[in-house]
């Protein structure tokens, strides 16, 4: 039987489909024939679309300002070797992976009857569905394969900031993959393959989902927004403008070793969002919290989501319109340190000590330089955001994201 003819949906299990079972209800002929095409039509194949492919190589790395896709999965690898060679020969098995996959392509031969196929197979007829690949090294890194001298002075764990509740099972790592797409299928998937191929070599230490609005629900592309209700992303530095992400985004100054010119760090924070006590909180309070609108996201006191936001706007008592220990008066400042914020939301599911959900936003970020600009950042909201009431940091990871790869070449050449 052809996969055609399999995916074929007959007439019975069209009738189960609209819920018409023995109970005798009648329809009409035609009724059923429109009810059955529609059903049929289901599992009509989408025209492959090349808007849909996002090339693995290129000057930078996808999946930094590569507009976020639906779904994301964030993978931290600790090494099970302490051989460069072994470590050169995964990064280079993993770079041809990344781009056959970022073309939507099977990896490996998989018709060897006597083998296991070299593809897991879940993704097989799928489109790329911008499928990216990201990759990044942690502090420990140059520790574990003795190459110290190597570690840029500034890529080390950061520090701990007040209210910080980590938890080492979401802490740190050697290596990070990101891997997004517009399909959650074609995300596993496409991790799952590095995880297989680095068997042996390196092993998983934490993983985290992510997810946002899908784009299909939302064809406008307004901004997302996160668990708590409010659109996120609003202030981001535009990721289409180069000099902006020149001087904020890609790390390129006359001391950058060549693997990690046009690459950028990446913070990722795990951070749980107490929703039970979010939930019981006013509008008012969750207004001030944010410094923000919660309907059109607008700056308080403003209507559109982009009007210019004043901190220092005074209402007609003299009161500031934006508290100064919201999170957008904090986090805005004096409007010059800015980091590309990438995160999304992520739930896994119940707390079984405590009965709530475990919900929150996998903050991810950015920067050229983390001294500079995320840390002096946190450090301010660790001390007095309006938001601490609400969430909890218990994940913390740093890693130093590659320059972008040329054909021919692989991630982290000339680092090990
Ligand atoms: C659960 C945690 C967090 C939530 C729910 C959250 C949510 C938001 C929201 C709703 C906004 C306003 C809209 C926007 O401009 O995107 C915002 C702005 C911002 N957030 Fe957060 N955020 C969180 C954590 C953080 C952290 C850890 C940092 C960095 C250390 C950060 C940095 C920023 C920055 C830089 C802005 C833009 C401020 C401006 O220039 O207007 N956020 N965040």
């Amino acid at each position: 039987m052809s996969n055609l003819e399999k995916n074929k949906v007959t007439r019975r299990d069209a009738l189960k489909l609209i819920g018409v079972g023995g109970a005798g209800l009648l329809i009409g002929a035609t009724g059923i024939e429109a009810a059955t095409d529609k059903v049929t039509n289901f599992f009509t194949p989408n025209k492959v679309d090349a808007s849909e492919l996002l090339p693995f190589y290129g000057e930078h790395q996808q999946g930094i300002t590569t507009p976020a896709q639906d779904f994301m999965y964030l993978a931290s690898f600790q090494l099970e070797t302490t051989s460069k060679n072994e470590i050169k020969t995964l990064f280079k098995k993993w770079t041809e992976a990344a781009a056959t996959l970022s073309e939507g392509k099977e990896i490996g031969d998989s018709d060897v009857l006597s083998s296991p196929p070299a593809d897991t197979g879940e993704a097989i007829g799928l489109q790329p569905m911008k499928l990216t690949f990201t990759f990044g090294v942690g502090p420990s890194f140059f520790d574990k394969l003795s190459i110290q001298s190597k570690r840029p002075s500034q890529l080390k764990d950061l520090p701990h900031f007040p209210g910080d509740d980590l938890r080492e099972e979401w802490n740190g790592g050697d290596i990070a993959v990101q891997v997004c797409a517009n399909d959650q299928q074609v995300a596993f998937h496409g991790l799952r393959n590095l995880i297989r191929i680095g068997r042996g070599i390196v092993s998983l230490k934490w993983m985290q989902h992510g997810f946002q609005r899908s784009q299909g629900s939302d064809p406008s592309g307004s901004t997302p927004r996160n668990l708590m209700g409010f659109k996120d992303g609003t202030a981001n530095p535009n990721p289409k403008d180069k000099d902006e992400m020149n001087k904020h985004v890609w790390i390129q100054n006359d001391n950058t070793p060549t693997w990690l010119a046009g690459g950028s760090y990446l913070v990722a924070r795990r951070i749980r969002i107490r929703v039970e006590e979010w939930d019981r909180s006013t509008l008012n309070d969750q207004e001030a919290t944010f410094g923000r609108h919660r309907q059109s996201g607008a700056p308080l006191g403003e209507k559109d989501e982009f009007a210019e936001l004043n901190v220092k706007k005074k209402d007609s008592n003299g009161n500031l319109m934006i508290p100064a220990d919201s999170h957008v008066a904090l986090a805005r400042g004096n409007g010059k340190v800015k980091i590309l914020r990438r995160s999304y939301s992520y739930t896994d599911g119940l707390d079984i000590q405590t009965g709530k959900l475990d919900a929150g936003l996998l903050f991810v970020s950015f920067q050229q330089d983390i001294e500079k600009q995320f840390i002096p950042l946190q450090e301010k909201l660790a001390k007095m955001d309006l938001l601490n009431e609400y969430i909890e940091h218990n994940g913390s990871a740093v890693f130093a994201c590659f320059g972008g790869v040329k054909k021919g070449s692989y991630i982290g050449e000339g680092l090990i």
